[in-house]
């Protein structure tokens, strides 16, 4: 049995104070954004309830799905790297990023320096779609963070990742792993215009011709699960979190995370997903368990 917590968008407070040359165009309206109104959404003390749960479950790996940041600003990838590093060591935490944290076009030389050795592959070298094998399961890390003008979070794989990630899946189908895909966006073309993923009609053509087992996602902020289309009539569960550090109250979901037990072997797969998230006590409790395969 392997044990994978999926976390997502934790969206580290309190913002580092920017150096004035830092706030202009997207992270200008993006610092208002902050100040107005997600600093009151998100909450250290509510994140570190989540990674303290996440330890004492003794997960094998750990995915997080991006948006550590908020407007990229250059210490907002050393206060990155801070928390990854007391979140595990990198062999054991997978991250692909968001679209804060490619905020701006400067950002992702930042999170490439700062955050590499998160998002390397085995041979530990950098690059998107990233494997990563870990026992019975491949990770496929995507990166779909690109900046855009202010006001949009939308997201982008491009043709080459989607190509390379066609290939990918389709070398791991004949082997005896479990297929999970990290990406920040959630794959649905049904997504809100100014925040969708704007390639999800290729990223689904590439899974129902080449086939993954789980697909894991953030960005809405939201305990979501869509059954995407895979070949000979399987589907395939694509599966998002709420933020890491959401308080409750708010008009999205309050704190959580997913762990997911993967069992059994090709044709055969067993995976559970058990969730758990804050309560209106303010603990960290098991909130949802069910499986995901037949
Ligand atoms: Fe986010």
């Amino acid at each position: 049995m392997f044990t994978l917590a999926h976390l997502s968008d934790p969206h580290l407070a309190p913002l580092p104070a920017p150096q004035w040359k830092e706030l202009f165009g997207k992270r200008l309206t993006g610092y208002i954004n902050w100040q107005k109104k997600r600093r009151f959404i998100h909450d250290a003390e509510k994140l570190a309830a989540i990674v303290a749960d996440i330890k004492t479950q003794k997960p094998d790996h750990i995915a997080v799905t991006g948006d550590i940041a908020n407007i990229a600003l250059a210490a907002e990838f050393r206060q990155g790297r801070d928390w990854l590093e007391a979140l595990g060591p990198a062999k054991n935490v997978s991250l692909v990023p968001g679209n804060h944290d490619i905020y701006v076009s400067e950002a992702a030389a930042f999170a490439a320096r700062q955050w590499g050795a998160y998002m390397n592959d085995d041979e530990d070298v950098g690059g998107f779609p990233y494997l990563r094998r870990r026992d019975n399961v491949a990770l496929v890390g995507l990166s779909s963070g690109v900046p855009t003008a202010p006001f949009l979070a939308t997201g982008w794989l491009g043709a080459k990742q989607l190509a390379e990630l066609a290939a990918t899946l389709n070398r791991l189908s004949t082997e005896k792993v479990f297929r999970i895909v990290l990406i920040h966006h959630p794959p649905t073309t049904e997504s809100a215009q100014h925040k969708r993923l704007m390639d999800a009609h290729v990223l689904k053509r590439v899974i129902a011709a080449h086939g993954a087992d789980l697909l894991l996602h953030g960005h809405d902020h939201l305990h979501m699960i869509n059954w995407l289309e895979g070949p000979n009539g399987t589907r395939v569960p694509a599966v998002g979190v709420p933020s890491a550090s959401a308080r409750p109250g708010t008009d999205k979901d309050p704190a959580a995370y997913n762990l997911y037990q993967v069992g059994g072997g090709p044709g055969a797969w067993q995976c559970e997903l058990i969730s758990r998230g804050l309560t209106a006590a303010g603990e960290v409790a098991e909130q949802k368990r069910f499986m995901l395969t037949d």
